[in-house]
């Protein structure tokens, strides 16, 4: 297989680059020598900049404060990325939200709409707002970060279930659309230690009345290979999609999730 390796002066823009599979994909680009826009909804992606430009000195790290939700914003976005890198060859769709445990009975309906929002509408307003500038330079890649929460329905997440299970299709159809110039792809995370991992098992044990420890027991030994993943893991795989080493890859779902769904 070819080595994970970019041409030079290229740029990638990873949302939620606040979070945890965020930082962790921002930090495997630089590995990789590609400068970074780093988005986020959480202003403390200002200082995640920050650290990567002390860690590499040689490369560009700029921070936007952006609502994935907002079209003007995102707007707004693609003109400032324009502007400040000149270029863009690579998106990171990794941004998105937990929901409320709830039966659909209980479930209210802002809640259903904030989910799909940010994990749906989020990643068609930044391919759209994007392409133009990945086209410019003769193409570039989009991946976006479902969950293997998406490959089937779950009781109590419905909206989160539902929501990456149409980000499957959103990257199907965008890779059928912007083939050649632009591959785009997915990756299915499962349970990876992030933050958002430990509100999931917090959420659930609360809705089901049982301690933490019961359900991370029951998610983890679930996994074939028995332990969540770290964040770097789906980095790895949001990295490879974007470079060279897969270009023959397109309109494809990878799975990062230790055996869980075979299981
Ligand atoms: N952690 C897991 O177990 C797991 C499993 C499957 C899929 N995923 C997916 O991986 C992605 C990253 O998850 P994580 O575990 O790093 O979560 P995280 O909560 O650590 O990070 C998510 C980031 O998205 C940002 N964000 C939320 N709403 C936003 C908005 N409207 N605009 C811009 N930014 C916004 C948050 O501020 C946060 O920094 C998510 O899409 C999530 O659904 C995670």
């Amino acid at each position: 297989m070819a080595t994970i390796e970019f041409p030079p002066g290229q740029v990638a823009l990873v949302t939620g680059a606040a979070g945890g599979i965020g930082t962790a994909t921002v930090r495997r680009f630089a590995e990789a020598g590609v400068n970074v826009a780093l988005l986020d909804v959480h202003d403390g992606v200002a200082t995640t900049a920050e650290q990567f430009t002390g860690e590499f000195p040689g490369l560009t790290f700029r921070s936007y404060v952006t609502d994935v939700t907002d079209e003007g914003q995102v707007a707004q976005l693609a003109s400032d990325v324009r502007t400040d890198f000149g270029r863009l060859d690579h998106l990171s769709v990794v941004a998105g939200v937990l929901q409320d445990a709830s039966p659909v009975e209980d479930l209210d309906f802002a809640e259903w709409n904030r989910v799909l929002d940010v994990n749906l509408n989020g990643p068609f307003l930044l391919a759209k707002a994007f392409i133009p500038l990945l086209r410019a330079d003769g193409g570039g890649t989009i991946t976006n970060v479902a969950s293997f929460w998406g490959r089937s329905g779950r009781a109590l997440f419905s909206a989160y279930c539902t929501s990456k299970a149409a980000l499957f299709v959103l990257t199907q159809s965008l890779a059928a659309e912007l083939a050649p110039d632009i591959r785009v792809n997915a990756v299915a995370p499962g349970n990876i230690n992030t933050a958002m991992h430990q509100r999931a098992l917090h959420r659930e044990a609360e809705e089901r009345g049982v301690s933490f420890e019961e359900i991370k027991d029951k998610e983890w030994g679930a996994i074939p290979l028995k332990v969540a993943g770290e964040p770097s893991t789906i980095a790895d795989a949001l990295v490879f999609l974007s470079s060279p080493a897969s270009s023959y890859i397109t309109g494809a779902s990878l799975d990062v999730n230790g055996g869980v769904l075979f299981h």
